[in-house]
């Protein structure tokens, strides 16, 4: 039985939700769903978007699966990262049949660290106009390195590459490049290499099947998924997860949508696929699979999607066909 808090939030992150979970009942696992509330509407009715009720509840779960917040989205997930020091931004850029992906071959993991680097927040005005610090530490670039290594290992990846831009910034990336290859020698079956972020950027739209595991810091990790994001089809699919010593937070890339929201016309699958990263790091991985291959299927056929996909079919039409292969498939 794994405890498991769920923050469904605003607009279609309540509607994604409910999809996933009515598929995760399929699965055979026990799940104690504990719910917390974060958000925009909650901060309407209590004056606060993100409760420490909220962080405990998160804190006291294996894993938690969170919707979508609305404009409050920086004052929940941020905070909830640096509350709960969740380090790690997983992000898999996976081409899936069936959606508009720019290649069709595509399965890399990008590992962003989540807690540093030029997101730290110290900028200050001066005369001539603003600077900001960007601080790398050793032991932020060692368990980023450490995460990204382990998890190739454990995926049966083959190779890291390392993303920085150490000619430049000397100093700042010199320690984060050291600090890789530093830890890479715990790993020897691994191989491993590092690219300049600028040329990554290149491959990415070039020949992004070169790439396994990518671990880089946080403003490089930031634009790098999105550039991933942006070749494997729509905000509709993208999941991501946070990930710390403890715990792991899974949701999906996009927002409230507050557009779709409503109406029942939201694309569940980034939140699915949020689920499985989610299984995976319960080392739940046949069951995992089982759920991904349940979604693939419908994605490939094509006939039971949301708008986004081309299809007619709403949120929970969808999460009903997904759940109808993954019983097919237990
Ligand atoms: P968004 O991701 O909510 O939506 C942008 C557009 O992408 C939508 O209009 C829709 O066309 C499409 N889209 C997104 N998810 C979709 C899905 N599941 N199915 C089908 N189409 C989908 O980003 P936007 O419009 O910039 O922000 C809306 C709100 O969400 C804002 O209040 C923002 O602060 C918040 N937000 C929250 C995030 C979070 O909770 N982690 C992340 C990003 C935005
Ligand atoms: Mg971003």
């Amino acid at each position: 039985m794994y405890k498991i808090s769920v923050i469904p939030g605003d607009g279609i992150g309540k509607e994604v939700m409910e999809a996933t979970l009515h598929v995760m009942e399929a699965l055979n696992l026990e799940f104690d769903y504990v719910y917390a509330d974060a958000g925009d509407e909650y901060e309407e009715i209590s004056g606060i978007a993100l409760p420490p009720e909220t962080i405990d509840i998160v804190r006291n779960s294996q894993a938690c699966l969170f919707g979508a917040a609305g404009e409050s989205a920086a004052d929940v997930i941020v905070k909830m990262r640096q509350e709960l020091d969740l380090y790690v931004n997983l992000r898999p850029v996976k081409s899936y049949p069936g959606t508009k992906s720019v290649f069709d071959d595509l399965d890399f993991v990008i590992v962003r660290e989540n807690t540093e680097g030029m997101y730290i927040g110290l900028e200050e005005y001066t005369e001539e106009g603003a600077v900001a610090k960007r601080v790398i530490t050793r032991r932020a670039s060692e368990r980023i390195s450490r995460f990204a290594f382990d998890y190739a290992k454990k995926t049966g990846r083959k190779k890291v590459t390392a993303v920085h831009k150490a000619n430049v910034l000397k100093k700042t990336d010199g320690v984060f490049k050291d600090s890789f290859y530093k830890v890479g020698e715990e790993y020897p079956d691994l191989e491993k290499e590092d690219f300049y972020v600028d040329a990554t950027a290149m491959y990415f739209l070039t020949k992004p099947q070169i790439f396994d595991v990518l671990v880089t810091t946080n403003m490089f990790g930031d634009i790098l998924s999105d550039e991933g994001a942006g070749l494997v089809g729509g905000l509709g699919l993208i999941p991501s997860a946070n990930i710390g010593d403890k715990q792991g937070l899974f949701e999906p890339v996009h927002g409230s949508a507050p557009r779709h929201a409503g109406k029942g016309t939201a694309n569940p699958a980034a939140m699915m696929l949020s689920a499985v990263l989610m299984l995976d790091y319960l080392e739940e991985h046949d069951e995992a699979r089982k759920m991904e291959k349940a979604l693939i299927d419908v994605l490939a056929e094509g006939k039971v999607v949301t708008g986004d996909l081309g299809g007619t079919a709403s949120t929970m039409e969808m999460a009903a066909e997904v759940r109808k292969k993954l019983e097919s498939l237990s």
